[in-house]
């Protein structure tokens, strides 16, 4: 199977975190999304401790909520000590409303309101992520308003390639995101933030991309930021705290994909960050880094009940599920492939080749093309593998489709941690 936690049983079914998905399905409906949280866990200890171990006390993750923002995977990063990546109203209150001390997180996002800025500080954020001249500004203004010291990290743009997607490409000079440092702007900003009297002033943050197989464009980015630390340095005297280097680090979503050695990959960086800060003459800051996908990815499955199987001679074979874009946009927006199997039959061989469709109005809403699966019938349980990340946090209620629960398997047992949207959910909003 693609990843250990995920195993055929003796019903030949398949069984995520020892926890047969059947058994699941029948028990919560589908399409229902399952979390095995040993996965989680044993990511959040990889990174954690290679973070302490090649970059020293106080360098550490802040998990990037984007990637699975839900009350169970804040309490669940609580308990293991990690801070976490905000980057809206909604994913703060979240976090708050799971008990999550904000002052372990850092808010995020090109464009902040002033409000959310204000709410933030009122909550203690720890960090916000600068994005640009005018949010310094309005941050240094609020935080004055409200008489308090506000911890600031700059937002800078490295101009990296990462050899990923373009629509997740973030590290380019052309950016909607950060201030570029090739442009002489990165370096302005630094000189403003210091003249500020309500915020510190705690270093600088970049982020190249999302899905990145390789560690060299990291070890590019490293340069760029360490280079911008050393001249910053010499100019204004102001030597950075931390540096982070964002997330990005790929997760093998498909039998042909690579697994990413999160700790050699740290490992190689810190050594290359070690080099740079020497032949600059730097004291080595604090470091951090922001993984999403390669912390929940592969701990998801997500269980369909398939429904119309639809053979164009000749063409294709049309397998529809009772979820689709809704639940997982991924393929429409970005192509991309993933693993599927029938749970109730994973022992059996994969004898079709298939297209499997969503439930939208909308010829695009596919799960994937050219998919291996055990020839279907109507009522048989499709798992898609390595849906934990960007799919929940993505689902959207297009066709008035209402979200899938969401459960948490941990050895052997099983837990309803988001329940199954109702249609009077849909209509609550409603006059
Ligand atoms: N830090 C920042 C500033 C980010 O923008 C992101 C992701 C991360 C960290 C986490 O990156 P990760 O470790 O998860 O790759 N919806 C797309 C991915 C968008 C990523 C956005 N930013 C997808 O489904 O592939």
């Amino acid at each position: 199977m693609l990843h250990p936690h995920y195993s055929i049983n003796d019903l030949g079914h398949l069984a995520v975190g020892g926890v047969d998905t059947v058994t699941l399905a029948e028990k919560y409906g589908t399409p229902l999304m399952v979390l095995d949280e040993n996965a989680v866990r044993t990511r959040c200890r990889l990174y954690q401790s290679a973070m302490e171990k090649y970059f020293g006390a106080g360098s550490t993750i802040h998990y990037a909520s984007k990637a699975l923002s839900c009350k169970a995977i804040y309490r669940i990063l609580k308990e293991e000590g990690i801070g976490v990546d905000l980057v809206s109203p909604g994913e703060l209150y979240t976090a708050k409303a799971a008990g999550f001390d904000l002052t372990e997180a850092s808010f995020h996002g090109n464009n902040k309101t002033d409000r959310e800025i204000a709410s933030a500080i009122a909550d203690g954020i720890g960090e916000f992520m600068v994005d640009s001249f005018e949010e310094l500004e309005a941050i240094d203004r609020i935080a004055g308003e409200m008489g308090v010291m506000q911890r600031i990290m700059l937002r800078l743009t490295p101009n990296i390639d990462a050899h990923t997607q373009k629509a997740i490409l973030t590290g380019q000079l052309d950016s909607k995101f950060g201030t570029p440092i090739a442009t002489g702007q990165a370096e302005r900003l630094v000189r403003l933030a210091l003249t500020k009297k309500n915020l510190i002033l705690e270093g600088f943050h970049s982020h190249i991309g999302s899905q990145i197989f390789e560690y060299e464009p990291y070890i590019e980015q490293a340069k760029v930021m360490f280079e911008f630390m050393a001249d910053m340095k010499a100019k204004t005297g102001y030597e950075a705290k931390k540096i982070n280097l964002g997330g990005g680090f790929a997760v093998r979503y498909t039998n042909d994909q690579p697994t990413v050695d999160i700790v050699g990959n740290i490992e190689k960086i810190a050594t290359e960050v070690d080099r740079i800060c020497v032949s600059y003459g730097l004291r080595r800051p604090a470091i951090l880094m922001e993984p999403g996908r390669s912390i929940v990815a592969v701990a998801g499955v997500t269980l369909y009940t398939v429904g119309t199987v639809k053979e164009i001679e000749g063409v294709r074979t049309y397998v529809s599920v009772d979820g689709g874009m809704t639940d997982n946009p991924r393929y429409a927006l970005y192509q991309s492939r993933y693993e599927v199997l029938l749970a109730n039959r994973a022992a059996e061989k994969k004898d079709l080749i298939c297209t499997v469709a969503g439930r939208c109005c909308e010829s695009g809403d596919l799960i994937g093309e050219g998919m291996a699966l055990q020839a279907p019938v109507r009522g048989d349980i499709l798992a898609v593998l390595v849906t934990g990340a960007y799919n929940y946090s993505m689902a959207s209620n297009y066709n008035r489709v209402p979200r899938p629960a969401m459960v948490f398997v941990k050895d052997g047992e099983d837990r309803l941690v988001i329940r199954r949207e109702t249609c009077e959910d849909l209509c609550r909003n409603d006059l």
